[in-house]
């Protein structure tokens, strides 16, 4: 993305695409997560057109059947927990679409959008944004979602770790598989909060 007008031209290739292949409530969703993912790059330092592009892709896959996903999935050679489960493989099918069909080959952008769902040990910046932004758009509603909004506000770490630790509880009070990425970002938050605490005293 070298230039204003080659980013503008990327966006609307993705505005298109997203109308063409989401159900308006998640286009609707999707076009808040980018509202939301550049504000957050701006106040916190990151490329915020990078966080456009990937808060514009990354649910560009949830609305493929299950069968069409398990067959790319496959496909792909990715391991057996992602079949049947569209919450898992919609992120990494999404990654498969931008580099495809977009020519994205930025590994920052492609890995913010792979793990949208899960997070992951060593979450960059950009992960964190995408990652937020998707869980406290102006539309998501959800019992704790105040809380994380606030936390967005005041540190990233805590926030991730707020929202990563929300859902090992879920997961596990369900007596459901926890995703190993999720329980690895988990911890990598709480590393990151601990050295920022040893820092200040
Ligand atoms: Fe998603
Ligand atoms: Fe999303």
């Amino acid at each position: 993305m070298n230039s204003i007008d080659e980013h503008e031209a990327l966006v609307q290739k993705c505005q298109q695409r997203i109308d063409a292949d989401l159900k308006p409530s998640r286009a609707e969703h999707t076009r808040n997560v980018a509202k939301e993912a550049i504000r957050l790059a701006n106040k916190y330092g990151a490329d915020p057109k990078k966080a456009e592009i990937a808060a514009l892709l990354h649910d560009i896959a949830r609305n493929l059947p299950m069968e069409e996903m398990n067959r790319r999935i496959r496909r792909l050679g990715l391991e057996e927990r992602y079949i049947n489960n569209k919450n898992l493989s919609h992120s990494k099918l999404a990654v498969e679409i931008m580099e495809q069909d977009f020519g994205i080959q930025d590994r920052e952008l492609l890995d913010a959008v792979a793990y949208h769902t899960t997070g992951r040990r060593g979450m960059t910046l950009l992960d964190k944004i995408i990652f937020l932004a998707d869980a406290t758009e102006p539309g998501r509603e959800y019992p704790g979602v105040e809380k994380l909004r606030e936390l967005t506000e005041q540190d990233l770490d805590q926030a991730c770790a707020y929202s990563l630790r929300r859902t090992k509880e879920f997961i596990e009070s369900k007596g459901e598989y926890l995703d190993p990425d999720t329980a690895e970002g988990l911890e990598f938050c709480e590393e990151e909060i601990e050295k920022k605490g040893e820092h200040q005293t």
